[in-house]
């Protein structure tokens, strides 16, 4: 990772877990960095409720000790989740399949704060937007991307013969784009396509964005 690793990501992890306040419902994010998270909040012995964003998150907090709530019980104050790329406040999410709970957790928060480190930083966005399929519509749905100009790939597994399978039992295509100029064109078209479950372009939905460097953190309003 050329963003200053696991202690950069730790660094955000745990300064967006200092906005944690007793009495709060946190929306715990998926991937590395919000594990720091997870786990900072947990060690904090705050008196807060978790709504889990993937078994990964979920796994986390009960480790962590957090309790767990659902979005029937109660509402999100505060989401804190991590992204595979991020610019000008919006990001692509889903390099661990789970951008589809993240994205109605995260949007119905609050207040949505994005944790990173440097990597993940960029002028303008390239990285695959991963898009969750119902497995039926595969086909027709990698059919109706290439004709947006993007380029579907099936997401395989890594130890397993066949494809990843999401935490809803869907499929994942990472869908080529190049750089997007306009990322809302880009997500209200995949959003239109019968089939489609979620995409993980995450358009002014983040408040705030903080990224861990060598020796501190960044907090930038998105
Ligand atoms: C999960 O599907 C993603 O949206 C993650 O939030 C994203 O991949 C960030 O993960 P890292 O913090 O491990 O880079």
């Amino acid at each position: 990772n050329s963003g200053g690793g696991d202690a950069a990501k730790r660094r955000a992890g745990e300064a967006a877990a200092d906005e944690v306040e007793d009495g709060m419902v946190v929306g715990l994010g998926t991937g590395s960095t919000a594990a720091h998270a997870i786990r900072a909040i947990g060690e904090r012995g705050l008196d807060v409720a978790g709504v889990a964003t993937s078994y990964q998150s979920r796994q986390l907090a009960i480790d962590a000790g957090i309790p767990l709530t659902t979005l029937e019980e109660a509402s999100v104050d505060l989401a804190i989740d991590g992204a595979d790329q991020v610019a000008d406040g919006n990001l692509v999410k889903g390099g661990g399949a789970a951008h589809a709970r993240e994205k109605y957790v995260d949007a119905s928060a609050d207040r949505f704060v994005v944790v990173a480190d440097p990597s993940k930083e960029v002028d303008a966005l390239d990285y695959p937007v991963p898009v969750e399929v119902l497995p039926d519509a595969r086909p027709v749905v990698a059919k109706r991307v290439r004709a947006l100009g993007g380029g579907p790939e099936l997401r395989a597994a890594e130890r397993k013969d066949g494809p990843v399978v999401t935490d809803n039992g869907n499929l994942v295509l990472d869908c080529a784009f190049g750089e997007i100029d306009d990322p809302e064109e880009v997500a209200a078209s995949l959003s239109e396509l019968p089939g489609v479950v979620e995409h993980g372009l995450f358009v002014g939905l983040a408040d705030a964005v903080y990224v861990g460097t060598e020796d501190g953190v960044r907090v930038t309003d998105a």
